[in-house]
């Protein structure tokens, strides 16, 4: 939730600091704003809406030049969406500007203290006080990353925060708390951003701010210490993709271009993970096997889409390890006191590593003894730096909101922990694994060949664009794909859409069927588990008995289900556990096209933000 950048160098700030936020609008596009150093004052611009209102501004009322500046694009949590709650924000002299992304929890009791000052605070927003805070420290102090760190250990909640002031033209001022803040080492240039897309145009070069540090930024170097002003320890890295992986490439959006990557992204997720004699080594894992043979519960911790990660991934584990697991959405986990111990090994998913629903729920985890494995697709981010193990998901960076091949390469990562964990228990024999291992192999191939048939799918999407409500049906691990194509379709197409489990429509969802309502129906293969497959063709049949208009997704060769799908999709022949891989993305192009056809912004969908960083 929101996107912040710093710059202080040689080029335009503003220059470098629009593009930095063009790059994170995916974190929030309420409003967004700019200040820079110049002249010996500084001078904002702000406006509400999205990125393009805060350029037409500068068009029509420069700024003038200078080379350090900080911006922000903002997902709204106090205060409304307008002008004036828009970052930054500046204290009354117009000498500091501070941007934040989090939510400051004492903001009231110190805008109380503030006002009783004499200080008038002319927002709705939390952020404010830091500019005024900030403010009265540097008049003592004439140190900002000084009076940062006394303004922070007055704070509490979470927060990212940069600022920057009038009085030390060359310097820009970071700190963060449970909210993502890294920064980016050029030639007599550094940055600040809450995502690494924000510099990568400019510098690979990329160091990782800890728990409760503040960053000072100079042209010629970096100096971070703890909040308590303790010098502190940093890890550098190089950041391995390069700035057209978040380039659209000629794509509308890029949802588009992250779904056409997905065959990519599987094979890469893959890439180094088997060793010669076939053998699972999942490097990153630093747990000791002995550790692993005694876990006797898997808990699976996510939210959204990677929540659906973790229901599918439940079945392989179990099916591949015998050991029990259960997924639970993350927001609901410490709130309900977890049985966690020693024994337990909890698999955080996420893509960006920043969700604080995730990140709370693995801490919580870990202070009750638990081991926590993150499968994640951000280097550097928190949840894997705060878990004790990571498998990197190799994704490439999604910057639309709707997820596509995070969700992919997370099912390749689940698929991998459940397939070492039989290696390292002996459930599962070398061979076995090798044969999965095979079949995961030959996926990317299965997913370019359903990219490569998705027309007739766009074509039906565009056809139910004025429908009100879509369903969707699945069996096994066809129900969590389920979830996720109604999931995709509410963010995106904003209509009425949800996913059930085919057996539990006859217990009440049955009575939503009505003539000419779409059903997706997620049809496990007719191989393998055919009690399965021959229970969803029954329900095909029931709810098309009630008017329902089928849209079935079926393997290639399932005959049984000609009669009773007014719409066939056909996915390639998977074994049955690996199926999510290609069923997904017709779900994908479909909720896609059909927000489209519906005029919504497909990258950016209403009310969303691609990172929540908040609880
Ligand atoms: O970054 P994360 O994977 O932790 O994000 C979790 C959810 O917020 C995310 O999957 C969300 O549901 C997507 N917008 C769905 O497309």
């Amino acid at each position: 939730m929101c996107g912040i950048v710093g710059y202080v160098g040689s080029q335009s700030a503003l220059d470098v600091v629009v593009a930095g936020l063009k790059r994170l609008e995916y974190r929030g596009y309420d409003s967004a704003g700019v200040a820079v150093l110049a002249d010996g004052g500084m001078a904002a611009a702000k406006k509400a809406g999205k990125l393009a209102n805060l350029e037409k501004e500068l068009v029509e009322r420069p700024l003038p030049a200078g080379s350090t500046g900080i911006g922000h694009t903002r997902w709204a949590t106090h205060g409304g969406p307008t002008d004036a709650n828009a970052h930054p924000h500046l204290d009354n002299a117009g000498r500091v500007a501070v941007v934040h992304n989090g939510i400051i929890e004492n903001f009231a009791a110190l805008r109380a203290e503030l006002a009783g000052r004499g200080h008038t605070l002319t927002s709705e927003t939390d952020t404010e006080v830091v500019a005024h805070l900030l403010a009265e420290e540097f008049s003592a102090c004439a140190d900002l990353a000084e009076a940062m760190r006394l303004v922070c250990r007055r704070l509490e909640g979470a927060f990212t925060l940069v600022a920057a002031h009038a009085d030390e033209p060359d310097v820009v001022v970071g700190a963060r708390r449970n909210s993502p803040l890294v920064v980016g080492v050029g030639e007599g240039e550094a940055f600040l951003a809450s995502d690494v897309a924000a510099f990568i145009a400019h510098t690979r070069s990329a160091i990782e701010l800890g728990q409760d540090q503040v960053v000072e930024l100079r042209r010629d170097g970096v100096n971070v210490t703890g909040f308590d002003g303790a010098p502190a320890g940093t890890r550098s890295y190089h950041v391995d993709w390069d700035a057209s992986a978040a380039e659209k490439g000629g794509y509308d959006y890029f949802m588009l271009k992250e779904i056409a990557e997905q065959p990519k992204a599987v094979a890469d997720t893959l890439l180094g993970r088997v060793d010669a004699d076939g053998s699972l080594t999942l490097d990153e894992v630093r747990i000791p096997p002995g550790v692993l043979r005694e876990v006797d519960k898997v808990v699976v911790v996510a939210c959204g889409t990677a929540f659906h990660a973790g229901l599918i991934a439940k079945y392989a584990i179990e099916h591949w390890t015998r050991v029990p697991c259960e997924v639970e959405l993350a927001s609901e986990f410490r709130y309900r006191d977890p049985i966690l111990d020693a024994r337990t090994l909890v698999i955080a998913i996420s893509q960006s590593g920043e969700t604080m629903d995730t990140l709370m729920a693995l801490r919580h985890a870990r202070e009750q003894g638990a081991r926590v494995l993150a499968v994640c697709n951000t280097n550097g981010s928190t949840i894997p730096r705060e878990s004790d193990a990571v498998l990197y998901t190799h994704a490439g960076p999604e910057v639309a909101v709707a997820s596509t091949k995070a969700f992919l390469t997370q099912l390749v990562a689940c698929y991998l922990v459940a397939l070492y964990l039989g290696q390292v228990r002996g459930t599962k024999w070398g061979d076995e694994i090798q044969a999965v291992v095979r079949d995961l192999s030959r996926i990317s191939d299965e997913v370019e060949r359903v990219l490569e048939t998705m027309e007739p799918v766009r074509e039906l999407a565009r056809s139910l664009a004025s429908k009100d409500t879509v369903l969707f049906l699945g069996r096994h691990v066809g129900y969590p794909v389920a979830l996720e194509g109604a999931l995709k379709l509410k963010e995106l197409a904003y209509m009425h859409a949800e996913g059930f489990a085919a057996g539990e429509l006859k217990h009440g969802p049955i009575a939503l069927i009505e003539e000419d309502v779409p059903v997706v129906v997620v049809v496990p293969s007719p191989r393998g588990r055919s009690v399965l497959h021959d229970k969803i063709v029954s329900n095909i049949q029931e709810i098309r008995a009630r008017g329902a208009r089928t849209i079935v997704i079926a393997e290639e060769g399932d005959g049984a289900v000609v009669p009773y799908a007014d719409h066939l999709i056909r996915i390639p022949a998977t074994p049955v556990l690996l199926q999510p891989l290609v069923a997904t993305v017709p779900l994908q192009v479909f909720a896609c096209e059909l927000a489209t056809a519906r005029g919504n912004e497909v990258d950016q969908p209403r009310n969303l933000a691609k990172s929540v960083t908040v609880e």
